[in-house]
């Protein structure tokens, strides 16, 4: 990736320096995924933000701008389910306005993709990355709290690629003794199909999915499991911090990609920033707390403002929870996974 030698590209304490924005709109879900929204905690009655606690999309395009004269060129869009906030592609239009920002990405469950797709894809949306835990509909309706089918899924995929997507990725997380069995039939489906999938180790983020390390499964055993059954050799990375270790199938038949938080953690590499819908900066996907922008926001900061908040908190940023991972297992609060985005 190329900076322009004045951009100013903060720097962390850990000498990480700012990279990508992940920008939570929604902290609704029309899922209810065991390690994310459980049903029990989120039924009918649980109040989600009011409208107005939202950042409104030229709200949210303002910190875009600042990160993105900071050097950022890379925008993750996520939720909750990032399809559920209205005219979400009015946003993409907005930030892929903005100069300086090359890549647009969207992280959704896929069932509204159907609807959207072709007007994100003419709004100016780069990648689509879409969610699926299993090919088994009553495995996958126990993970996500009974809300969608797998051909849903498939059917957004399908509408992502009818659309003109070529990157799209599908992310499955896996958890022991619940969708391991899983892992065979997922690789074996999107072989060869150009879409690329990748393996993520279920991770203690929150404090609601009541986090176990023995249903971990480690992605050193899934490459074994996959290789043996479809000969496997490691690639390097696309870019310097990429999250997912890649394989390519021997055969030819495309991709595979593994995210080891638990057993390999990239907390070296990490260069995002993240965004909730209510506009806090966060650091890290296991931080305790944000900082407010939504209350510079509303107090009409300058853009040179929002630089110098942005710029103050990356150069404060000393995280590494997964590195720390043993030592930090107490029961501190941790953000929710729907708030921040994954
Ligand atoms: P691209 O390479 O740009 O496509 O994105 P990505 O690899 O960062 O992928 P994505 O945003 O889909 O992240 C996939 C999953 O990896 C997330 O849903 C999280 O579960 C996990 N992940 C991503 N970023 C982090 C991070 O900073 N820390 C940890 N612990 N996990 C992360
Ligand atoms: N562990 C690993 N990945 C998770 N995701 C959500 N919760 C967890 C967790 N506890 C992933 C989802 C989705 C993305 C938004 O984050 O599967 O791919
Ligand atoms: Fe919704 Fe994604 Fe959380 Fe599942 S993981 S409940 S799809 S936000
Ligand atoms: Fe980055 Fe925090 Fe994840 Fe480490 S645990 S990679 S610091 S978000």
């Amino acid at each position: 990736m190329s900076v322009s030698p004045d951009t100013p590209h903060p720097i962390d304490c850990l000498g990480r320096a700012m990279h990508d924005l992940r920008i939570s709109v929604t902290d609704r879900c029309n899922f209810r995924c065991t390690y994310c929204m459980p049903e029990e905690k989120y039924g009918e009655h649980y109040q989600f933000l009011p409208r107005e606690a939202l950042l409104s999309f030229e709200e949210i395009a303002c910190v875009a701008r600042a990160a993105a004269a900071l050097g950022v060129q890379k925008l993750r869009i996520t939720g909750g389910e990032p399809l559920l906030r209205k005219d979400l592609p009015e946003l993409v239009a907005m930030l892929h306005q903005i100069p300086g920002i090359e890549d647009i990405a969207l992280t959704t469950n896929g069932v509204l993709l159907p609807r959207f797709a072709a007007a994100l894809r003419a709004a100016g949306l780069h990648r689509v990355t879409v969610s699926l835990d299993a090919m088994d509909d009553n495995t996958f309706a126990t993970m996500n709290g009974g809300r969608a089918t797998v051909r849903d899924v498939l059917d957004g995929i399908a509408a992502a690629q009818a659309a003109g997507f070529d990157a799209i990725k599908v992310n499955a997380v896996i958890e022991g003794g619940t969708n391991d069995q899983e892992v065979l039939p997922l690789a074996e489906h999107f072989r060869g199909s150009g879409v690329v999938i990748r393996f993520i180790e279920y991770m203690d983020v929150g404090t609601l999915n009541a986090w176990d390390r023995s249903r971990v499964v480690s992605s050193r055993e899934l490459v074994e499991r996959i290789g043996a059954r479809f000969a496997l050799r490691p690639l390097g990375a696309n870019y310097p911090g990429e999250v997912a270790a890649r394989y390519a199938y021997e055969d030819g038949a495309g991709e595979v990609g593994f995210i080891s938080s638990v057993s390999q953690p990239f907390c070296g590499g990490c260069t995002r920033l993240r965004l909730s819908s209510d506009g806090a900066l966060y650091t890290c996907l296991f931080a305790t707390a944000g900082t407010d922008l939504k209350a510079p926001l509303r107090a009409n900061a300058t853009d040179a403002d929002l630089r110098d908040i942005l710029t103050g908190v990356w150069h404060a940023r000393r995280d590494r929870y997964s590195e720390m991972r043993a030592a930090q297992r107490t029961s501190r609060p941790k953000v929710e996974m729907y708030h921040i985005g994954g």
